[in-house]
């Protein structure tokens, strides 16, 4: 492979970490600059989201020499632990989780820097003894009062924790503030969060997830549109008939029964993850690749969603089924679900963006819980030729155009064409081109929450969500959800396993379209 051109490359660094011959890693992700020292606090360090994302995506940054080389990292949980028992259950996170081998040498240079403070987060005590670590931690780091603060606590301590942080900021260094999903439950709720945090915070401090857009596959979808002159011209309602998105996920709500009922499917991924894809699929070509010019394209998609009416959504929520071959329980049924639950685990909706790139073309959504298998794709759906001049049964199942962006898993991007069927005769079908990550990169994809993390280091926000985002995509969510008590439908309407509830399939039949087969 050839060496990466010197203005990529990662910084030298003194730190043992894999060697040169691992050169092909740094095909993934590659920095300009590296981040300042810096600490890492991450509140909520005993819950799922740590163990399973943030400790594997540091071990990654680690493994390739991307964090900075003066590091120390924090975490803030309720659990009483000492800074060995939080480090060794992290270590075992790390080997549990991580994409990349476990090497001790990588894991210790992570551990060095590895603190643990138990608090309730609402504890003068615990502030005291949080704001001690980091002095500490400061001067045996170097890490000039720089932090970047994670908030992975369930979102009800949010504000709480945000005044803890905020009333002991430092005035040495910088501050970041990143904040987990979900910002809000609603319009209302989001405002409120959002007056805490501008209390002690600047805009361009924080950094809202939505690990959506730390995937690689989304990111490219802007490449692919941007990057390439032959799509801009036809991604337009003069070439496009629709556009199909679907975030479809085989697993149920693992455990999380209690945070599912209050949220749903359209809180958990509509809200956030669907609408952002929607957005990237839809925006203006932004001047620069810079957060407020990216943002700025995505808020005005956001802005100009059509309010959907009662008939252009559908709900629903899975029964008993097979999943994958297994057997599984409804809903109802799970722990922590209120046998009688309305909470629903399936969303589709036909949505509109009213402006002149894509006045009257739908853009069908779907997402949920329990379906046949994991799929995120974008299809852009072109419109068939004007006038094949080849007989009626030479073309008959011949398909429109498609082009999919495959999210995951399989990702990569494909591009459905007629073509002859070889012979003598005419007889012409379709098949796909395809671009396949495995079959043109040697390097594995990186974790959505690396580059999150790293880009929070380095202070770009492109890839986060600005509060005026958050609060479209609340709008357009508080507006569907204000007519879902006027009518109750029979839940569960779908057996688990299958691609939703028939009213899902009825709603594209009605425009003499369906979902794209599967
Ligand atoms: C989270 C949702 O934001 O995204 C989960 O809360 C969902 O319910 C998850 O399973 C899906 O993420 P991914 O990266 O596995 O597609």
């Amino acid at each position: 492979m050839a060496a990466p051109a010197p203005e990529t490359m990662t910084r030298p660094t003194s730190a043992t970490a894999p060697a040169e011959e691992q050169n092909p890693l740094l095909e993934g992700l590659q920095i300009k600059r590296s981040p300042d020292p810096c600490t890492l606090v991450i509140f909520g360090a005993s819950g799922d989201l740590t163990q399973r994302k943030l400790f594997p995506a540091l071990y990654s940054l680690a493994y390739r020499r991307l964090l900075p080389e003066r590091f120390a990292i924090v975490g803030v949980a309720r659990t009483e632990e000492s800074d060995e028992e939080f480090s060794e259950r992290m270590k075992q996170a790390v080997q549990q989780h991580s994409r990349d081998v476990f090497r001790d040498d990588v894991w210790e240079l992570l551990a060095k820097g590895i603190r643990y403070v138990a608090t309730d987060f609402a504890d003068e005590a615990g502030e005291d003894r949080l704001a001690q670590a980091l002095t500490e931690l400061d001067s045996e780091h170097d890490t000039h009062g720089n932090r970047v603060y994670y908030l992975a606590t369930p979102p009800l301590v949010f504000p709480t924790v945000v005044e803890a942080i905020g009333k002991r900021r430092t005035t040495t260094g910088w501050t970041r503030l990143i904040v987990e999903k979900p910002f809000g439950r609603d319009l209302q709720s989001a405002r409120e969060l959002n007056e805490a945090i501008e209390k002690y915070f600047d805009e361009r401090e924080v950094f809202r997830i939505d690990h959506y857009l730390g995937k690689e596959t989304v990111q490219n979808t802007m490449v692919l549109r941007f990057a390439n002159g032959i799509f801009e011209p036809i991604w337009n309602r003069q070439f496009v008939d629709h556009v199909q998105i679907t975030v479809a996920e085989s697993i149920g709500i693992e455990g999380r029964g209690s945070y599912y009922e209050q949220a749903g499917a359209i809180r958990d991924i509509f809200q956030n993850h669907l609408l952002q894809l929607l957005a990237i699929t839809a925006m203006e070509p932004p001047i620069d690749f810079t957060a407020d010019s990216v943002r700025n394209e995505k808020v005005k998609v956001l802005r100009a969603l059509h309010t959907p009416g009662p008939k252009s959504v559908v709900r629903g929520q899975y029964g008993r089924g097979y999943v994958e071959g297994e057997e599984v329980v409804g809903y109802r049924e799970e722990p922590d679900v209120d046998p009688q639950s309305m909470t629903e685990t399936y969303v589709a909706a036909k949505l509109y963006v009213d402006n002149w790139r894509w006045a009257d073309t739908p853009f069908y959504v779907r997402m949920g819980k329990r379906l046949p298998r994991r799929e995120t794709t974008i299809a852009i759906q072109f419109k068939k030729a004007p006038h094949p001049p080849f007989e009626e049964l030479a073309t008959e199942g011949l398909r429109p155009n498609v082009l999919i962006v495959h999210v995951q898993p399989d990702e990569g991007v494909s591009i459905a064409i007629g073509v002859k069927v070889p012979g003598l005769g005419m007889k012409i079908r379709n098949v796909h081109m395809d671009f396949l990550y495995g079959g043109s990169f040697r390097t594995g994809m990186p974790e959505a929450y690396e580059r999150l993390i790293l880009d929070a280091m380095l202070g770009d926000a492109t890839l986060f969500t600005r509060i005026d985002e958050v609060f479209e995509q609340w709008s357009l969510v508080d507006a569907i959800v204000a007519s879902w008590p006027r009518d109750r439908p029979a839940f569960p309407n779908y057996p688990a396993g299958t691609w939703g509830p028939p009213s899902a399939d009825e709603l594209l039949h009605r425009d003499g379209r369906s979902w794209r087969s599967h």
